[in-house]
């Protein structure tokens, strides 16, 4: 079949050379034999509103979204997913027929695929689910699970303002606590989520004690460099199934492309190496 154009998108963000969204996206464009190609591109915060309306004109499809971008952007587009109008951040722009700009936000899509990756029986309403951190990645964490079904979600965050701003944003099931409170919250946990920075690579671990988590308790940590952070390390000595972030940058990856090119694409065995072998 022959191609009308040569399909564009590509990550707007500052600095954005260590994404790795461009290796999994030309994978895909090659792997379905789609001319084109998926481009990191360095827009300066002052420069963000211009790159995001040239999209149309230059014929690109779309783009992802990254720091420090992700809330600026929801002034600049068209109009918002419901997931990015309750995230408050945007990572991925469509570019719709007319030329107008949808934002919205698959982090939370990626999470919950990678939780049944990893445990395919896996349901949010198995349990109290703790959630550690109260910024963009933990509000698309907690807004997924509540999407999915989770009745208590207790969240700590190191600023207790944050947690509390969070809990009345998304209300009902979530419940905030102090951070001092995190290491006996863990009792009775069905999940543990780790969605602060501590832990990333060049930080210091999280400090968490894990006695009062069951050993049944899944835990997840959505950073993915290091592959294994010292919680999940701990977590996997004490007999805990254990789920790191890779999968959530795989799988929040799918519905944007199905959204630009038309097809959803896999995460295969191969493809997740790919990455991994770039960590
Ligand atoms: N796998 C994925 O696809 C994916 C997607 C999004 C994010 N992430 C990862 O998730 C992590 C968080 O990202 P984000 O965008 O949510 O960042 P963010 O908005 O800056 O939030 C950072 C969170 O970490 C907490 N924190 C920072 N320093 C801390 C410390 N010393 N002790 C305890 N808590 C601390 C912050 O608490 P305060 O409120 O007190 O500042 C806040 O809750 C990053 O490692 C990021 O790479 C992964």
């Amino acid at each position: 079949m022959t191609q009308e154009r040569y399909l564009l998108a590509g990550v707007m963000g500052w600095p954005v050379m260590h994404s790795r969204s461009p290796a999994l996206h030309n994978y895909w464009l090659a792997k379905h034999g789609l001319k084109g190609s998926y481009v990191p591109l360095a827009i300066k915060p002052p420069g963000l509103e211009a790159a995001v309306r040239a999209l149309p004109a230059l014929g690109f499809s779309g783009c992802n979204v990254t720091i420090p971008h992700k809330q600026a952007v929801i002034g600049i587009v068209d109009s918002l997913t419901p997931a990015a109008k309750r995230i408050g951040a945007v990572n991925c722009i469509v570019v719709n027929a007319d030329g107008s700009l949808d934002g919205g936000n698959n982090d939370g899509f990626g999470f919950i695929e990678s939780m049944r990756e990893a445990k395919p029986d896996w349901r949010a309403d198995a349990g109290p689910i703790v959630v550690l951190g109260a910024g963009g990645g933990a509000r698309a964490v907690v807004d997924s699970l509540i999407e999915k079904g989770a009745r208590e979600l207790r969240l700590f965050n190191r600023t207790y303002d944050h947690a509390k701003t969070l809990a009345q944003d998304f209300g009902g099931a979530v419940k905030a606590y102090s951070w001092e409170a995190r290491h006996d919250g863990l009792e009775r946990a069905a999940m543990l989520v780790n969605a602060t920075s501590q832990g990333m690579v060049g930080r210091p671990a999280l400090d968490i004690r894990l006695a009062k988590l069951p050993t049944t308790a899944l835990v997840a940590d959505i950073i993915y460099i290091p592959r294994e952070t010292a919680l999940l390390a701990a977590a996997r000595r004490r007999g805990n199934r254990t789920v790191n972030g890779l999968g959530m940058l795989l799988h929040q990856a799918r519905p944007a492309f199905h959204a630009w090119f038309g097809i959803m694409p896999e995460v295969t065995p191969e493809l997740r190496a790919m990455i991994e072998a770039t960590l």
